[in-house]
């Protein structure tokens, strides 16, 4: 059943791991969706794939580091899609390193990405999602945020302030019919996680392999995995589910 027949859906980090995900399952399942991006090219590839599938999702490419890319995307969005009822914040980035290891660049980069385009981006989309009647938002948080793992200082740093942000929203907000919540996912199989591994100068296949045997159910997690409570979390199915941090962990927690 399509639980998103002609919802207008903002979904940043469109062109990553789970980003891709997140697009086809909701656009499969009827959403109008408004992609965002900084990777301009990798966004317009996708976008004709996914026109070739018949999905309505429209690229706006830009840097959230900007707070006028944020504000713009939100209002660009209303105005191509006649309105807002869900907004997805996923993109994110993840610097490596313990306090002496991040520089000012970094740590104002996790914080600038990973917090404050959120902050822009609620800000800017609540009042249109007010004016719908009802609506979500999910964020994509992390149990690093949640239970610091060790040496990502400033990733754990924003992820979980984004988590208490989440927190905040789905409290303040609850009595607008708008549920905000947040997924807490433990390793997920996409670039971010792979790219880490290359830097290190490890095979990304070989070291997710062993990143696996750390995991209770037996594997890390597929994008799908995050994907289908992210959507399950913007539909009425969660309908009483307001202002939750979830933990997607496979029941690995956070170690070293
Ligand atoms: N992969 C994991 O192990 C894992 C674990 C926990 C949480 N998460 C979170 O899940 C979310 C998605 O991560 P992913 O694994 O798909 O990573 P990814 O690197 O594959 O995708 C992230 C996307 O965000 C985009 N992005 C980054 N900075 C941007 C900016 N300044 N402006 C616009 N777009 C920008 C990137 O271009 C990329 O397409 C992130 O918030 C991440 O922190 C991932």
């Amino acid at each position: 059943m399509a639980r998103f027949t002609d919802k207008r859906v903002i979904i940043t980090g469109a062109a990553g791991g789970i980003g891709q995900t997140l697009v086809d399952l909701f656009c499969r399942e009827g959403a109008r969706v408004i992609a965002s991006d900084r990777q301009e090219t990798a966004l317009n590839q996708l976008i004709q794939i996914w026109h070739q599938k018949g999905y309505e999702v429209m690229p706006y490419a830009g840097d959230l580091a900007q707070k006028d890319y944020c504000e713009s995307l939100v209002s660009s969005a209303v105005q191509q899609l006649g309105g807002l009822d869900i907004l997805i914040n996923n993109a994110g980035i993840i610097p490596r390193g313990t306090i002496l290891e991040t520089t000012d660049e970094m740590w104002f980069s996790a914080m600038n990405i990973n917090l404050n385009a959120v902050f822009f981006l609620c800000r800017a989309a609540i009042p249109h999602i007010q004016q719908a009647g009802k609506g979500a938002i999910v964020n994509i948080s992390s149990v690093w945020g949640t239970q610091p793992g060790p040496a990502h200082v400033a990733y754990c740093t924003s992820k979980g302030a984004l988590a208490c942000l989440t927190q905040n929203l789905g409290r303040d907000h609850a009595g607008d019919q708008i549920r905000v919540n947040a997924v807490c996912p433990n390793e997920v199989n996409t670039p971010m996680i792979r790219s880490g591994f290359e830097r290190r100068g490890l095979d990304p296949d070989a070291a997710i392999e062993q990143l696996n045997q750390s995991v209770p159910i037996g594997r890390i997690a597929e994008p799908e995995d995050i994907t289908d409570v992210i959507a399950f979390l913007a539909s009425d199915d969660a309908r009483y589910i307001c202002g939750e941090t979830i933990a997607v962990t496979g029941a690995k927690p956070v170690c070293g």
